[in-house]
């Protein structure tokens, strides 16, 4: 197995260097390639996991026990045993179709590859797990390192028995979490860390006296948001359901507001201007924050419900583009000129991040938020309750059982 990923590591950095994503033009050369270099083991040629061949509905998703095992392709790239990854509407969403466009165009910048070879693709963007092999740059970490990471949406998740992701998008699992604790945050964590720190500029020095709404509390990103500005000392402001109330107060919000007991704007009039709106629900919702934000403050709305991947699925890459950039200048113009700052949020996956959401995990000021645990021959199931909403906090599942 070494040798094959040296192999390809040495081959990565001439090919890299030139501006060639990799020397591999074609799934066939490379296997080929594998062929002749190759000393694995043979149990390290197929492995267990989860796949769709075809975007649809849950009956898509299928158990497939001789998928393909990761390769290095690059030399920052690991391969990590999976213990433990978690689900996010994404996941629904991909397997239903969502993205394709923009993730094949990502996959395969110059379309060399004939329509449907995304599959057989495997979801799952949370890992936490151990290293098992390391590319030739890999520096941070070595075979048997515990780490946590979110793999972004174009690459193979990790609902398998292993991935193969880049050093940079990994970090250390922090010690005092299980694997199966530590899967439950890198993507809503590092989602609610692109909204408040990279969109709206928050973080430690600037989060005290500020004043904050979530609307959409209660679901992964709601918790892992409310738990980061609270780290960073900001006034925080929920919005949930009346059942999501005990865990929302748990995790510190300061006041909780129930959209379903009143007109959400009604309730909000009797509240002090936030300086920050981060809505995680979208649509009505994202009509009626802007009178709630401090005008001519540099106050910031920004929301995770975005139609740049849909406008691509819709209308193609050149049109969908063009409408995404109409539709966001135009609504940037617009809220500026009544004083407020209007931003789309876009998940990042990011190591370093991940490092310092590590240390406030290692302090106690985030925690995992779990809503159930499914075993791996149980994942169908996992998906059918993501699907169903009303989340309360993440869904997780074990893919291995020994999961310290
Ligand atoms: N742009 C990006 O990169 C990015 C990244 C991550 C997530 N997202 C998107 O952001 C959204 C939230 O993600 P998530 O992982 O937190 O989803 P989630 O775990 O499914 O949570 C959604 C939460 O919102 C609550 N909710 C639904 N309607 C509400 C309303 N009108 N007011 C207040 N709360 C409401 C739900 O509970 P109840 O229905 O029981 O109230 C649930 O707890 C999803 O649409 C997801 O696709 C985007």
């Amino acid at each position: 197995m070494i040798n094959i990923v040296r192999w390809h590591l040495i081959s990565g950095i001439k090919s890299h260097r030139f501006g060639d994503p990799g020397i591999f033009k074609t799934a066939k050369q490379r296997c080929s390639c594998v062929q002749e270099f190759s000393t694995s083991l043979k149990r390290n040629l197929v492995m267990p996991a989860w796949v769709i061949d075809k975007y649809g509905s849950n009956d898509v998703m299928r158990f497939n026990s001789n998928m393909v095992f990761p390769v290095i392709n690059y030399p920052n790239e690991v391969i990590i045993k999976v213990h433990a990854t978690s689900l996010n509407p994404i996941d629904v969403n991909m397997r239903n179709g969502y993205g394709s466009a923009s993730l094949n165009m990502t996959r395969d910048p110059l379309n060399v590859k004939s329509s449907g070879s995304e599959f057989p693709l495997v979801l799952g963007r949370d890992v936490s797990g151990v290293v098992m092999e390391c590319g030739l740059n890999v520096r941070y970490f070595k075979p048997g390192d515990q780490v946590w990471g979110a793999i972004p949406p174009w690459k193979q998740g990790a609902l398998a028995e292993f991935v193969v992701t880049s050093g940079n998008e990994i970090s250390m699992k922090p010690k005092s979490l299980s694997h199966t604790e530590a899967a439950s945050l890198p993507y809503v964590t590092l989602t609610a860390w692109a909204a408040l720190a990279n969109s709206c500029g928050l973080n430690k020095e600037k989060c005290p006296g500020k004043r904050v709404l979530i609307i959409g509390a209660s679901g992964g990103v709601g918790t892992a948001a409310i738990q980061l500005l609270k780290a960073w000392g900001a006034h925080v402001t929920a919005v949930c359901s009346e059942d999501a109330f005990t865990l929302i107060k748990s995790l510190g919000a300061d006041d909780i507001v129930d959209y379903k007991a009143a007109q959400l704007s009604e309730q909000l009039k009797s509240q002090e201007l936030f300086d920050v709106i981060l809505d995680n629900v979208g649509g009505e919702t994202e009509k009626l924050a802007f009178q709630f934000l401090k005008p001519w403050s540099g106050a910031t709305y920004a929301t995770l419900v975005t139609p740049f991947l849909y406008n691509n699925d819709r209308l193609g890459i050149a049109d969908g583009m063009m409408r995404t950039g109409v539709t966001l200048s135009s609504k940037v113009v617009k809220h500026l000129c009544k004083g407020v700052h209007y931003r789309w949020v876009f998940f990042s996956p990011s190591g370093p991040y991940l490092d310092e959401i590590g240390e406030l995990v290692k302090d106690g000021k985030i925690r995992p938020v779990i809503d159930e645990i499914f075993s791996f021959s149980d994942v169908p199931n996992a998906f059918s309750k993501v699907e169903k909403g009303h989340a309360r906090g993440k869904t997780v599942i074990k893919v291995t059982e020994s999961n310290k």
